[in-house]
Formats: C-alpha cells, sequence, structure tokens
C-alpha cells in the first residue's frame, strides 16, 4: 500500500502540536488514492499525517523518515488537512509550504481566523471549509462537523464520569443503594444527543434543554427529560439550515430562570451550545455554578468558542470554591484521534469525490453545486464565500443568514447514536 500511495500521494505533517488528527486513514486513503489514481496521472496530493497521540504512530514514525514537509508539500495541487496551515504572522510559518494556486481542504476556522482566508486569496489557492458545509442530507456523508462531534459528545461524557467521585448508574449493593448520577445534556445537536446516548447507557437520569424545537422529540427517542422554555411565538429556534439562532433577550432571561432551577440538583452537566459564526452562548451564569452541589462536574465542550459557562477557563481544568469541577478541554475529537480521523478521511474522500468526473478522469468542479458554493472560500484570487464577501450594496452576511441562504432539503441526519 505504501509504495502505491508514494506514487500519487505525499503525506506532511499536521502541525499544530495540540493536533493529534489525521487525513488519512489506512482503508480511506486505498480508496481515496484509488479515485484519485484514476483521474490524476498529472496532479499530485499531499494528505496531513498525524501527531504523536495518534494510534498510527507507528505507520507515522515510517512516514517521517521520508521526505520533509516543505518537499512533499512543493508542486501540490490538492493539500487535504485537518487544522488550516497558519500565516507567517501567526505562530507558525505552514501556508508558506502551500504551492500557490493549489487546492486545499480542511477545517479553516473562516470566522476565527479571517486573516487566514485573505492569506489563501493572496496565495490564489482555492480554499474549502469543511466546517461551512451545508446541512442537507445530500452532504451528510462529507460532514465534518457531525462525524467529530458524536465522538466529542461521547468522550465529554467519560471525562466527566472519570471526574465525578461517584457512580453513574444505580447500585443495588448488600450495603445499601448507591442512587443514578444526574447528568444535563445542555444543547442537543449532534454532540448533545450522543452524549444523552452515553450518559443514559451508564445508567444515569439525563435531561437536555435546547432552543430548537425539533431537538425535543429527539431527546425524548433516547430516553431523557426535555427541559424547555416556551419559544416566543412562531419561533422555531432554528435557521432554516437547522441550526440554532440567536435567541431573544426574553427568551435568555425565561431560559436563565428555567436552568437556574434545575442546574442546582444535578451532578454532571455537559454543555456543548454554538451558534455559527458567533460566541458560544453563555448558558450557566456565577449565581449557577454558585448553586451546584460540591462535586459536581461541568463539562463545557463549547470552550473553543469562549465556552457555555462564565467560569470556564478554554484549555484548563479547575475547581471552584464551592467543590465544582469545570473540564474546558479543546479539541476533544484529537483525544480519540484513531477513530476521529477514520470519520475524518471519509469524509474528506466523500467530499473529493463530488469534485471527480470519473468517466471523464479529470477534476470537474460544479461551481454551482451548493456543496461547493456553501464551502468555498477563495478562488482566483479572490475571497468568494457569501457569508465572507459583502453582496454589492450590503455588508457581509452573518452566519445565520448566510446558512439560511443555502440548502433547501433539510431532511434530518442521521446522528448515529
Ligand atoms: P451546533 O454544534 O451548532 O450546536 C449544538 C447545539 O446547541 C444545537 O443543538 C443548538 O441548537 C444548541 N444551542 C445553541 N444555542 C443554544 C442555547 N442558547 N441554548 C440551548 N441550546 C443551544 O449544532 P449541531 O450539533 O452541529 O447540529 C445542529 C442541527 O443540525 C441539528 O438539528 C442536527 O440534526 C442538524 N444536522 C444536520 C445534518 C445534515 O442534515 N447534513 C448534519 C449534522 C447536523
Amino acid at each position: 500500500m505504501l509504495q502505491r500511495n508514494e506514487d500519487v500521494a505525499e503525506r506532511v505533517p499536521e502541525l499544530a502540536s495540540y493536533e493529534g488528527r489525521a487525513t488519512e486513514d489506512p482503508e480511506t486513503l486505498l480508496e481515496l488514492l484509488e479515485t484519485m489514481e484514476e483521474v490524476l496521472r498529472e496532479v499530485s496530493m499531499v494528505v496531513s499525517y498525524a501527531n504523536l497521540r495518534s494510534s498510527q504512530d507507528t505507520r507515522n514514525q515510517e512516514y517521517q523518515a521520508q521526505a520533509g514537509r516543505a518537499e512533499a508539500l512543493a508542486g501540490a495541487d490538492i493539500v487535504l488537512k485537518v487544522q488550516r496551515p497558519l500565516t507567517k504572522v501567526e505562530s507558525d510559518d505552514g501556508l508558506s509550504d502551500v504551492p500557490e494556486g493549489a487546492m486545499l481542504i480542511g477545517l479553516q476556522n473562516p470566522y476565527g481566523d479571517p486573516s487566514g482566508v485573505e492569506a489563501y486569496a493572496k496565495r490564489n489557492i482555492t480554499a474549502f471549509s469543511m466546517e461551512m458545509l451545508p446541512r442537507i442530507s445530500r452532504a451528510q456523508s462529507m460532514d465534518v462537523l457531525s462525524s467529530q462531534s458524536n465522538l466529542t459528545g461521547y468522550k465529554a461524557v467519560i471525562d466527566g464520569a472519570a471526574n465525578y467521585g461517584r457512580g453513574m448508574p444505580m447500585l443495588m449493593t448488600a450495603a445499601g443503594r448507591i442512587n443514578p448520577a444526574k447528568v444535563f445534556v445542555m444543547g442537543a445537536g449532534v454532540a448533545g444527543l450522543q452524549a444523552i446516548a452515553t450518559a443514559r447507557r451508564m445508567g444515569a437520569i439525563v435531561s437536555a434543554t435546547d432552543v430548537r424545537m425539533a431537538a425535543k422529540e429527539e431527546v425524548e427517542s433516547l430516553g431523557a427529560a426535555f427541559v424547555m422554555v416556551e419559544p416566543d411565538e412562531g419561533d422555531t429556534g432554528q435557521t432554516a439550515g437547522g441550526y440554532a439562532k440567536e435567541m431573544s433577550e426574553d427568551y435568555k432571561r425565561r431560559q436563565a430562570e428555567l436552568v437556574a432551577g434545575h442546574i442546582r440538583d444535578q451532578d454532571i452537566v455537559i454543555t456543548t451550545a454554538l451558534i455559527p459564526g458567533r460566541p458560544a452562548p453563555v448558558l450557566v451564569n456565577d449565581d449557577m455554578v454558585a448553586s451546584m452541589k460540591l462535586g459536581s462536574v461541568i463539562v463545557d465542550i463549547a470552550a473553543e468558542q469562549g465556552g457555555n459557562c462564565t467560569q470556564t477557563k478554554p484549555g484548563e481544568k479547575h475547581t471552584t470554591d464551592n467543590g465544582v469541577t469545570i473540564l474546558a478541554e479543546l479539541n476533544l475529537p484529537s483525544q480519540l484521534a484513531a477513530d476521529t480521523s477514520a470519520l475524518y478521511a471519509r469524509n474528506l474522500l466523500n467530499f473529493i469525490e463530488l469534485m471527480v468526473d470519473k468517466d471523464e478522469k479529470k477534476i470537474a468542479i460544479d461551481w454551482e453545486d451548493e456543496i461547493i458554493v456553501g464551502t468555498c472560500l477563495t478562488r482566483d484570487g479572490k475571497v468568494v464565500h457569501p457569508a465572507l464577501v459583502p453582496a454589492e450594496g450590503a455588508s457581509a452576511a452573518p452566519a445565520e443568514e448566510a446558512d439560511e441562504a443555502g440548502g433547501d432539503d433539510d431532511t434530518p441526519s442521521e446522528l448515529g447514536v
């Protein structure tokens, strides 16, 4: 396999030290190469391999002996990455290794790092941002946010349980009864639903909340109680693309009151709430943390976007004066790198197949395809994504509006819980 691979693809390391994931996985790589070998006789492709946390380490050691990063990237036409390459002004200089005019596919964090997008345009890089994929049924198999969030939700519960000094299920012993843990999941999207399912499997009593009314049925079907504020009239809490909306001030006040009453009785709180392109909404304030019991745990998986809890310290674990442990690990998917890389690689393969005409054996991108429109950030030396460039006479569309614009097909996803 290695020999075949050397024919058409080179490997480079993910430079970010916190990234354990890779864009390749043995099985998927073979398929990717089969697709590309046919098509890309003249085109070279570079896939990234993981840092040392992945279980694929042994293979990676082997690859490290291959040509260095810059040599591998020189002349690449397509570069597959997990984390985006950084510009010179940032801490690391990965972008200058990506050849001008190349196609770059990966997680680009376009709202968090807009300067990166500008830099791609300057280098004439055609960049695709996998996290901008429209939420339509045709795109489900390419949806990296879903595939990574799913395992994040699982890991959050495992971490919460590991830091909770008690058991999760109800246990009847000769020496007496142990009560089940109460787990409250805030945000019932992909990660939240997996967290609910995992906590239920571990025997906890689970409740959950969300602003999207559609989440109620999903939460209840997993055997958890749904805790929700009555929405403003006619408001479903979500955009046409299925994402949460920024809620009214009145809604937020009512939600905080409801949560305050519920949270003081919980043992483990998992917060997952995100709004694309905006900081994570605050759902757990100082008073709520103060009301929680000694020994309870908050796992804030929205920490990368600032966190859902006012006392979250992104990247740190700490215990408050009243004995509540708050976990705010960054990049949780990277801690399950073998599985998340396998899913990520599969997502990329499915995305690339969209760009390949197998009969004609060439790259054939339909620039009108809503999946391409939704993910393409830069092209022909310009920023082209509708959410990032102002339409004539208007300012750049906020994330929610851009989301509304894409996707008329909202078939609910298979969440795999
Ligand atoms: P997300 O990661 O953007 O947000 C996590 C959850 O937090 C969401 O359920 C959101 O509604 C909730 N949230 C946001 N603000 C909140 C607040 N103030 N209070 C309480 N909860 C709040 O969302 P995710 O997990 O990416 O999924 C969002 C939706 O997209 C889901 O309905 C999911 O089924 C759908 N989806 C559709 C796909 C497809 O059709 N291709 C693929 C993946 C997800």
